[in-house]
């Protein structure tokens, strides 16, 4: 092969990846990706929560009344009482994506 054809291809390959990557992790660190992987199990895919078992709904007035960072602290450390159903934050979730499932039920809240 000669030269100018293998750095044609290496450049097509860099393009390509280039174009792939974002979307391949864009998918799973977007707020709403991460809440379905790790809030809608227990809260629901609406935010309603399950009041037969106790778990409360993210839409509700009370939900909304909480500050950023109470809900960071919530989700990232399980609050106050450190609920251990919660702290994400010790179960690889980044801080960069807390702040993101914050701003996605933020904005469910408006809805
Ligand atoms: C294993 C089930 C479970 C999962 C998974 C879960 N939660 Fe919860 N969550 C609960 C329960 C139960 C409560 C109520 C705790 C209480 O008040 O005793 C709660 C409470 C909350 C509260 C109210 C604040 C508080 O601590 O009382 C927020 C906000 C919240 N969850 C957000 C989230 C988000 C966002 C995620 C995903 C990152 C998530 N939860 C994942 C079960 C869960």
């Amino acid at each position: 092969m000669k030269m100018v054809q293998l750095i044609i291809l290496i450049v097509m390959i860099a393009v390509a990846l280039f174009l792939v990557l974002p979307n391949l992790s864009w998918a799973a660190d977007d707020g709403a990706g991460l809440y379905k992987a790790k809030c809608a199990a227990c809260h629901g895919v609406d935010l309603a929560g399950k009041p037969a078992a106790k778990i409360p709904s993210l839409v509700s007035d009370d939900a909304k009344k909480a500050s950023d960072a109470d809900l960071t602290d919530a989700i990232a450390n399980g609050g106050k009482d450190k609920k251990p159903m919660h702290a994400f934050a010790t179960k690889g979730v980044t801080p960069d994506q807390i702040k993101m499932v914050v701003e996605y039920v933020r904005s469910e809240q408006k809805k």
